[in-house]
């Protein structure tokens, strides 16, 4: 096979065939197809998509390209949920833990964050001692004694899907639904769970902006899932304003701390407990216990703790701490109507608590904290966000990313997405 035919057939927009498929990821991971051939392919299936066959044999060519987790050794189901990502989604914190307590398993691979999304193991990292790099057997121990584990994914895992992504992001072809699609759920898939719930965000502080494109990338996904014999179910939730009041690493795990001990931010818990009764119904376990049930009563928190020490972190020490903070306060009495998520996600990434390359270093105590929503009455001069960072010089930048991101109005109402918009 020649990688020009493939490049021209999906070019004139022509169906590839799946043994077109499965030959050019194969040998793009092997090296045998070069970058600039494959960002030529990128590139015509943006422009031309895929079928459903297509974008489902190119996930399992990816899916083929490396190892596939088992976790038929546990006496209980696997599930899973993957977001795509938003301002203050610290919502596997308390999540997985939640989900372990009600009687699934949750076998987690996450990811860092890079630009204004934050990333779990970010978020994680910051807990002193907690490691996000663990072995397969090292994954498996800790699912078999808590019931849930957060970590890496390891570099055998749809290799394929490693190099096709950095590729796609230096021509860019990130925004391909197929392409998207696939790359999230041959990992997914990959990672062996035996259910999975995805959490589509829209709105200015998601990938998906509108909600036109997620819900094709949501169908796209479950269309995935369904070809591949994996229960999965997708969520269209609102990203147009933060989640929670905390946007940043330790400070978000300090919110999920909160939700796990039966407070927290209302839409937080709201979320995490939809999220987890979807996690649990697509596992099979309709009989489980109610997740409000298992934050109320702790045993959620129980799992947490576990988890955390399973896996080298202290749940008792302190969060980092920023050494600087700024407080900016209301201009005028009314009513927030806008909070957007794109604004205060960029100032917590320009205060520390993201990074630009993949290699760069977190702040953890970094970002920034909610003291009202949308919708809520604020009066001139009370503080409307604290923004941490450990230098100074970082809040000018932050406060350029959030002049847009606020509205206050005499007597307005905000025009919010619904938190879950569709299911
Ligand atoms: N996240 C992924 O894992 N892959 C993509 O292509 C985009 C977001």
């Amino acid at each position: 096979m020649d990688a020009i035919d493939v490049i021209r057939a999906k070019r004139d927009g022509a169906a590839l065939s799946p043994a077109q498929i499965d030959w050019v990821v194969d040998a793009y991971t092997r090296g045998a197809v070069a970058d600039e051939q494959m960002a030529a392919l990128a590139m015509a299936i943006l422009l031309n998509g895929m079928s459903r066959a297509e974008v489902s044999r190119w996930t399992e060519a990816m899916i083929a390209s490396g190892e596939r987790m088992d976790w038929s050794a546990l006496d209980r189901p696997t599930t899973d949920k993957h977001s795509t990502g938003g301002v203050g989604d610290k919502i596997t914190l308390p999540l997985a833990p939640l989900v372990a307590a009600c009687g699934a398993a949750v076998p987690q691979l996450s990811g860092r964050g890079l630009g204004h999304t934050g990333g779990t193991l970010d978020k994680l990292e910051s807990i002193p001692g907690w490691r996000a790099s663990l072995s397969a057997a090292e994954m498996l121990d800790v699912l078999a004694a808590t019931g849930a584990v957060v970590c890496a994914a390891g570099g055998g895992l749809a290799p394929a899907d490693r190099k096709l992504y950095a590729l796609r992001d230096v021509t860019g072809t990130v925004e391909s639904i197929p392409l998207i699609a696939s790359s999230i759920m041959s990992k997914k898939i990959a990672e062996g769970t035996g259910a999975l719930v995805l959490d589509v965000k829209v709105g200015s502080g998601a990938f998906m902006k509108a909600e036109a494109p997620a819900r094709e990338l949501a169908e796209t996904m479950v269309a995935i899932g369904a070809d591949h014999g994996l229960r999965t179910v997708a969520l269209l939730t609102a990203m147009d304003r933060p989640l929670g009041a905390a946007v940043g690493n330790a400070v978000e795990v300090a919110e999920a701390v909160e939700v796990l001990s039966g407070g927290g931010p209302p839409d937080v818990v709201e979320l995490t407990v939809a999220l987890a009764r979807e996690m649990l119904a697509a596992a099979g376990l309709t009989a489980a216990k109610d997740p409000a049930a298992a934050l109320a009563d702790g045993s959620a928190m129980d799992v947490w703790r576990r988890m955390v020490v399973a896996q080298g972190g202290n749940p008792d020490a302190p969060l980092p701490v920023a050494r600087e903070e700024h407080v900016l306060r209301a201009p005028a009495s009314g009513v927030l109507t806008r909070l957007d998520a794109y604004g205060v996600g960029l100032a917590a990434w320009r205060l520390g608590a993201g990074r630009a390359r993949k290699e760069d270093p977190v702040s953890f105590g970094a970002g920034v904290i909610c003291h009202a929503k949308p919708g809520d009455t604020v009066r001139e001069g009370a503080p409307l966000l604290t923004l941490h960072a450990d230098d100074t010089s970082r809040f000018p930048r932050a406060l350029e990313a959030l002049s847009d991101a606020i509205e206050i109005t005499d007597t307005g109402t905000p025009d919010l997405l619904p938190l879950i918009i569709d299911r």
